[in-house]
């Protein structure tokens, strides 16, 4: 297999539309999530556009070690990865006080345990190698408190603030680590989230632009990618000239139903 991205989440949403970007671009796979089925279908749909070669391996992401296990069963195929993206993740809405704790816990093993076990066991040989891509997707959730959300919007800040230090950490290394932080998306995340209905959720980008924007930054070895010249404009010049007492409430304020 040839200049091969290794892409969590891939059975639908972003992961899926990363798939097909990098195939596009004649890149081989290797897709990772839980329904086999699903994942079957898009390796023979990209095999068969673009000539290109898809591993699919089903496992379950939000388990302990499941990192580790992951990284030891592309060894066990004789596979390598050049480019590495940590996209699965789920959301959840609701008071935090008031929400299942395994769902919060199994959120927190995926967005964040896994994420960071996953680059910890594939950075090594990326460094050794003088190159390698790491795109994380994190969140414009990342940049704010999310009430009603509360979990997930601090998965996504520890996304952001991991992959900036070890981006800063890598400079000069021939590897990059891109954290993408999308707004909200038209994908399968609003009815696992249950967002629907929410202010935030009323306009999505589409997952296409969402996935080119992220694709060509990590090409570009960008720290920090957010689609969308609104959200830019947002996090880069409104936020910060926020409160923070009022950028919770409007945040609150999106998230209410
Ligand atoms: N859509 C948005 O508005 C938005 C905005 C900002 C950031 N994001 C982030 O973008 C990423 C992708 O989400 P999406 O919007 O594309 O949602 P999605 O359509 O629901 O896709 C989520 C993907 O993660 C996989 N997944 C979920 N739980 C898993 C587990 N336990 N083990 C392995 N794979 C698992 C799912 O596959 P299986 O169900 O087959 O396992 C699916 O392929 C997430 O990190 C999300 O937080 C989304």
């Amino acid at each position: 297999m040839k200049n091969v991205a290794l892409i969590t989440g891939a059975s639908s949403g972003i992961g899926l539309e990363l798939a097909r970007v990098h195939a596009s671009r004649g890149g081989d796979l290797i897709l990772v999530a839980r329904r086999l089925d699903r994942l079957n279908e898009i390796k023979d749909e990209l095999h068969e556009k673009f000539g290109i070669e898809v591993e699919v391996v089903d496992m379950d992401l939000a388990r302990d070690n499941a990192g580790k296990e992951l990284f030891e069963e592309i060894k066990r195929r004789e596979l390598h990865v050049d480019i590495l993206v940590n996209n699965a993740g789920f959301g959840g809405h609701g008071y935090f006080y008031e929400r299942e704790w395994s769902r919060d816990h199994d959120m927190i093993l995926l967005n964040i345990l896994t994420l960071t076990e996953l680059t910890r066991m594939f950075l090594p040989e990326m460094v050794e190698r003088g190159s390698g891509r790491i795109l994380n997707v994190a969140s414009m959730a990342g940049f704010i408190p999310g009430p009603f959300q509360a979990v997930y919007y601090a998965t996504k800040a520890y996304v952001l603030s991991f992959s900036e230090a070890i981006a800063s950490e890598l400079d000069g290394s021939g590897v990059t680590v891109t954290a993408l932080c999308p707004g909200p998306t038209r994908t399968e995340f609003e009815e696992v989230a249950n967002v629907a209905g929410s202010k935030a959720f009323m306009i999505q980008a589409s997952v296409e632009s969402v996935a080119r924007y992220g694709y060509k930054s990590m090409l570009k070895g960008r720290a920090v990618a957010v689609p969308g010249s609104a959200n830019r404009l947002l996090v880069n010049y409104l936020l910060r000239m926020t409160p923070k007492n009022v950028a919770r409430r409007v945040s609150k304020m999106l998230m209410e139903k």
